[in-house]
């Protein structure tokens, strides 16, 4: 099959770090080319590249077979070549229309919004999409968003495709329409290279798999040829155990209780309608349902970061509702937010800041008038250290980490007791997104390490595998309601399927 492209020798670096260190990598056409590697080892960086955006420091690109130079996403473009980000970057006040249109040049001065709608509706249709093209952006939801930055880039013709991580804001639902399409792309002769961590997608959707550690390229094999054993070991360099935690600690008195609450989401009308439930010390209660259901307007109504309208809040028995953040985190209440790479953190401060900026107030780190630098630093390096966040220093820009970098550093804000004690209270709002499965599997012996400390947890998460994995007790989410709360024993994949689609039947 001809070469779409081809990348020989690619060297990037930044300061600290060899982001590429020379990589060869090559799309054909009609492939699907999953591209894998632990967090940081320099994924986005290679694509970055590919699209236009960085300059590389060495290293030729060849586009069907011609060598070209890329000075800025434009020429990548006109060359056929398209990447949907992990944050998408259309204009939310805008129509999918404008959106796809924005930018274009063949109409002239004219430009026949019509003729436009019509091809626009065919290609989301030829995908197996349903897409307005005159639907307002902020309207969509997250898979209908993604598919519109395909259908973007389709529109100009691309044919080849970067997908940096698009699985990771999707519903299992969504993944599959998307794969499927995918697959169709392949067959009509595009290529598509498509980044994630997730080892059962790879091994679904793509027809050969590079995998990258520590900006080298370690192997490409047929997916066919390989498994999904073989392949985290390329990626982490040691054997992965699949699905053997075992969580054991014994349940104490009841560290939150949550009456009958109810909470406004953004658009205004109730997120959470309803919602009863209780975690004792030493519990992690799990929350399955598909994403948007609630479940964040309740983990931020629990952590002080949203007013509950309705309903009550008693943590350790004394009455918390409506308290603020600050309260929240005196009262022993950690937050992992969600989608952490956007909302966790300030990108241009410096890590340390970053892993200070709720504890920076509190003793040993401030007396009331003045900070204390040398003790923050000291503990921003241990913290780095345990959790093992990849970067040149302390000192480096959180804006130069790489997306798990960030979830790491979240993380140890968060759980790492730095305000003092081990959290009562850890609220996890799906904190594996996006993670590499040896951080993933970091973050889950993390939560079973506070749980066996004492600590009562909410996981939330939409991997069922994972929430049978660590929890107690599950709790089946949607329509902001529980609509029914499993033990571990009785729990599987079936029956929790079985209570969000009853629930989805009662909503509609
Ligand atoms: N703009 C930048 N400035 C400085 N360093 C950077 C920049 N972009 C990436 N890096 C560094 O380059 C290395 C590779 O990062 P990259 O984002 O390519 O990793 P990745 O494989 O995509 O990881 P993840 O799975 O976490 O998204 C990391 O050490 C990262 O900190
Ligand atoms: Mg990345």
């Amino acid at each position: 099959m001809e070469k779409l492209v081809e990348l020989r020798g690619i060297v990037k670096r930044f300061p600290g770090v060899v982001a590429n260190d020379r990589v060869d990598f090559e799309l054909r056409r009609g492939e699907v080319h999953a591209l894998l590697g632990e967090n940081g080892a320099g994924k986005t960086t290679l694509m970055n590249i590919l699209y236009g955006l960085y300059k590389p420091d060495e290293g030729e690109i060849y586009v069907r077979g011609k060598r070209v130079e890329l000075r800025s996403p434009r020429d990548a473009i006109s060359l056929g070549i398209g990447m949907v980000h992990q944050n998408f970057r259309l204009v939310e006040s805008h129509t999918v229309l404008e959106n796809i249109i924005l930018g274009l040049r063949e109409d002239g001065l004219r430009i026949d919004f019509e003729k436009h709608r019509r091809r626009i509706i065919e290609l989301s249709e030829r995908y197996g999409w349903k897409i307005d093209p005159m639907a307002r952006i902020w309207q969509l939801s997250a898979g209908e968003k993604q598919q519109v930055e395909l259908l973007k880039i389709l529109y100009r013709g691309a044919e080849i495709l970067i997908l940096d991580e698009p699985t990771s804001v999707l519903t299992v639902q969504e993944t599959r329409r998307l794969f499927e399409a995918l697959r169709r792309m392949a067959r009509e002769g595009k290529g598509i290279i498509f980044i994630t961590h997730k080892l059962n997608e790879v091994m679904e959707v793509s027809d050969r798999v590079t995998v990258m550690r520590r900006g080298r390229v370690v192997i490409t094999k047929e997916t066919r040829e390989t498994t999904k054993a073989e392949l985290a070991n390329y990626m982490i360099g040691r054997p992965i155990v699949f699905g053997q935690k075992k969580a054991s600690a014994q349940l104490g008195a009841v560290v939150l209780k949550v009456i009958d609450l109810k909470v406004l989401g953004d658009r205004g009308y109730p997120a959470v309608n309803g919602v009863s439930l209780e975690v004792r010390r030493g519990e992690i209660l799990g929350i399955a349902g598909v994403s948007g259901n609630g479940q964040v307007e309740l983990a931020e109504a629990i952590a002080g970061l949203r007013k509950p309208l309705a309903g009550r809040i008693l943590l350790n028995g004394v009455d918390a509702t409506g308290m603020d953040a600050g309260k929240m985190i005196e009262l022993g209440v950690a937050y992992i937010p969600p989608e952490g790479n956007k909302l966790g953190i300030v990108p241009g401060f410096r890590v340390v800041d970053n892993l200070f900026l709720k504890a920076y107030r509190y003793p040993p780190y401030s007396n009331k008038l003045l900070l204390n630098w040398g003790k923050m630093l000291e503990k921003a390096r241990e913290l780095i250290e345990e959790f093992g966040i990849v970067t040149p220093s302390a000192l480096s820009r959180a804006s130069s980490l790489s997306g798990g970098n960030i979830q790491r550093l979240i993380l140890a804000r968060e759980l790492s007791g730095i305000i003092g004690g081990i959290p009562r209270l850890i609220v996890a709002a799906y904190p594996t997104k996006g993670l590499d499965i040896g951080a993933t599997e970091f973050v889950h012996d993390l939560l079973l390490r506070y749980k066996e400390m004492g600590s009562g947890i909410i996981f939330i998460s939409e991997d069922l595998e994972e929430l049978l994995l660590l929890s107690d007790r599950i709790a089946v989410m949607s329509g902001g309601r529980i609509r029914g709360v499993l033990a571990r024993e009785e729990a599987d994949a079936e029956k929790i399927g079985l209570l969000m689609s009853e629930a989805v039947v009662q909503a509609g």
